[in-house]
Formats: structure tokens, sequence, C-alpha cells
């Protein structure tokens, strides 16, 4: 395939040269998240800082018009915040053109947290509002080298993630899930090599931050999770067609690997994938750092109980109340660093309770202990509603997810 010369390139800011714990500067990469001096992450200054653009109330009108659906909560309320020529997805949906959604995990653990479910959850919507196909990546090679799990280890785990995934709901006709360690080859790994030559040594050097002493396989991983944004990666489901976008939803750590991608793009002669990104479920401890399904202590596993959840709430998510209940009666809660207000505000549907709750416990007169125990039920209906829907996952679904199979067209964008 012909490599003209490249466009004007996406501007790449460094990974860690930025600074880190360390210089109390913020830190945001696929592998680590952390606040600067103030604590919490300044997503006004990461847009910046990434060069994406600010999701505006027009353009989520203009989503409701096209679909005719009414915004996810995730979108009214700005957690899916940036994004990168959603615009331009939306311009060719409106003239009747295709697009395709690509998500993904990286199967590290043996349950998905909470945040996990975010883009997962709104990946679902934006399938059902738009009646689009899916590709879902499970990078088991990622997390075999980034976590040092053996290969069989990371296989089992991207299988049992992959039960978690499904029950999120996603349509079996147009969704196609797969695991790196099996699915990598053919059309695939072609675009694979071919992305990787756009990219140099130092490039991913600045991008990903990585050192000389990282093994060869960390440098040679993002054009793995660059493949999927071009749909002939997928010949079982586009066929050798260039022009279908792509939209990626994901949180905002996973930019780089989009930012390296969409310079490589038109290099290749394929559309820049693009992207909608939100901003992060913060650790039960607050703002400073995304839930991280490592520390069991910062998380609420899809897998807990009804006692772990209340427990997990009423022992460590970080209160913005007052000390005493004189000083909260008196003062009020500090909503912007309060954790139980913060989850309520992904998870709690319905808008006139979250703003009666924001109101009551904002003036002091709602109690720690009542937006806890408020959470503590809406966490857990969902949590079991999740188990419900993950128990009936048997191997066959999970296998007809996984089978790289035709989609007829007319499924597909019908
Ligand atoms: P992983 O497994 O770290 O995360 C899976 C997805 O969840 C998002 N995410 C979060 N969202 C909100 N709050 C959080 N605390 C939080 N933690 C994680 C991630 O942004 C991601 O969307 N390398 C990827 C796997 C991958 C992928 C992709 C992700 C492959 N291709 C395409 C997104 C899009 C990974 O390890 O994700």
């Amino acid at each position: 395939m012909a490599e003209p010369a490249p466009p004007a390139a996406e501007p790449q800011p460094a990974a860690s040269a930025e600074g880190g714990e360390e210089s109390g500067t913020q830190v945001v990469t696929p592998w680590e998240v952390s606040g600067g001096q103030e604590g919490g992450i300044d997503y006004d200054k990461l847009v910046e800082q990434f060069g994406c653009s600010k999701l505006d109330d027009a353009m989520i009108a203009r989503v409701e018009r096209l679909t005719g659906v009414k915004a996810h909560p995730f979108l009214r309320r700005g957690i899916f915040f940036a994004h990168r020529e959603l615009d331009q997805v939306l311009d060719a949906y409106e003239k009747g053109q295709p697009f395709y959604l690509y998500t993904g995990r990286g199967p590290s653990s043996e349950a998905l947290h909470m945040g996990h479910l975010i883009p997962f959850q709104f990946t679902k919507w934006l399938q059902d509002a738009f009646k689009v196909p899916l590709v879902i990546q499970l990078t088991d090679d990622e997390k075999c080298m980034w976590k040092n799990l053996p290969v069989e280890e990371t296989r089992r785990l991207a299988r049992a993630n992959c039960k978690d995934i499904i029950a999120c709901g996603f349509d079996p006709q147009r969704t196609f899930i797969f695991a790196d360690f099996d699915y990598v080859g053919g059309a695939f790994y072609q675009n694979v090599v071919r992305i990787a030559k756009c990219v140099t040594l130092n490039q991913v050097r600045g991008i990903f931050g990585f050192v000389g002493e990282d093994h060869i396989g960390k440098a040679a991983f993002p054009p793995v999770q660059a493949a999927p944004s071009f749909p002939t990666s997928f010949p079982h489901m586009f066929g050798d067609r260039v022009d279908i976008r792509c939209l990626i939803p994901c949180a905002i750590d996973q930019d780089p690997y989009f930012r390296m991608t969409r310079d490589a793009a038109p290099r290749l002669g394929y559309l820049k994938p693009a992207l909608i990104e939100s901003r992060f479920f913060p650790a039960l401890q607050g703002e400073s750092g995304k839930m991280s399904a490592s520390d069991p202590t910062s998380s609420i596993n899809v897998t807990d109980t009804p006692k772990d959840i209340k427990g997990k709430i009423n022992k460590y998510a970080f209160s913005g109340g007052g000390e005493t209940v004189e000083e909260h009666r008196d003062k009020g809660a500090n909503l912007a660093v309060d954790v139980p207000w913060k989850y309520l505000n992904f998870f709690l549907d319905d808008d006139e309770e979250l703003a009666r709750i924001g109101r009551e416990y904002g003036a002091g007169r709602m109690l720690t202990g009542e937006i806890k125990a408020k959470l503590v039920e809406v966490v857990t209906e969902i949590v079991e509603r999740h188990k419900a829907a993950r128990a009936l996952v048997t191997d066959d679904v999970v296998d007809a997810f996984m089978t790289p199979r035709p989609m007829p067209w007319g499924e597909l964008f019908g």
C-alpha cells in the first residue's frame, strides 16, 4: 500500500516528562493517573495539553436530534466531556454514511470495577441510539507484558472479563469481541505492521514515556491497540472498505494511543478515528486518582456483595461533610471533594432526585450518613443487576460474540 507524505501531525505532548507524583504535577497516561498539587485532576488542562476539544451543549443537542433519543446522563452531566472530531462522525451519519464503534479492556483482574462500567454502559447506549456495529478489543497481550502475567492467565482473564462486558447488554447481531492472542493475524496484523512503520522509537518514548530499560514488547504494542480503529482490520464485517469511520468511547487515559493512531492514519490512506472521552470515576479515597482494580480499598467491584459495598462506602468513601454534625449543619458539605456525591452523579439516574440531594447535602440539611446510605442503595442495585445479567452469559454466548463472522450489512447498519 502506498504511504504518502504525512500531513500536519497531531500534537503529541510528552507523557512522563510532565512530572509525576513526586513533583506534584498531574500525570495521566494509560498506566498512571494522579492529580496535581490541588489533589484533583484538572480536566481543562488535560484538554489543552492533549489537544482534544470540549464537548459542548450544541453537540449533545445534535446527538439527540440525529438519534431521536434523550442524551445519556453521562453526556448530560459532562462525564463524557471531550472529543476528537465527533462532529465529523455526526456529519457522516447525517448523510447516511455508516460508522462503527470501537472500545476495549485490558484484562488484568478477575472482575471489572465500577469505573470500567462507564465506557461500556455508554458504548451500549451509543450502539442502541445509532444502531451501529461495535468491536471490543481485549488486550490480553498488553496485560501480559505490563502486569507480567503468564500468557495463559491473561487469556483466562480475557474470557472472564468478556462475560462482564457482554452482561452490559450489547447487541449480539452487531458486536464482535476479540482477544488479541486469538485474533491478531491476517488483515489485522497487516494493519499493525503498516502503523508500526509510521511511528519511530523516539515518538513512542515521547508519547508513552517508555525508557531504555523497558522490554521491546512495550514499544511494539501501541500499533495493536491502534489497528481496530481501521475497518480493514475486520474484513468479515467491513470487507475492504476504508471509508467507514470509527468512533472510540473511552476514558481520557487512553488518548495517547489514539493521538498516535490519528497521526498515522492519513499516511496510510485511512480516516482518523474520532473519540469521545470521559472523566475518571474516582477512587473511593478521592479525586486524585482513578478507581483501580489493583487496589481493593480504592474500588467497588462488580463481584462485591451487598455487605462489601456497604462496608467499603462507609469505611473508605471520602466525605466532604463537616467534622461534626454541628459544623456540617452550619457550613454544609463540600461537594467539590465529596466522593458519595460524585458517585451519585455517575449512577443516580433521576435528575430531580440528584438535584435535591445536591441542595440538601450542600446546605448541611442532609448528613454524610444519609448520602452514603443512598449511595449504598444505588450501587448495590447496579451491582446486583449486573451479577444477574452475567449469570446468564454462558460459554456458548461468549463463543458467539467472539467468533469472527460475516455480519450482513442490513444487520450491521439496518
Ligand atoms: P482498561 O482495562 O484499563 O480500562 C477499560 C476501559 O475503562 C476505562 N476506565 C475508566 N473509566 C472511568 N473511570 C475509571 N476509573 C476508569 N478506569 C478505566 C478505560 O479508559 C477504558 O476505556 N488498553 C486498554 C484496553 C483497550 C481500549 C481500547 C480501551 C484496548 N483498546 C480502545 C478503550 C478503547 C485498557 O487497558 O483499558
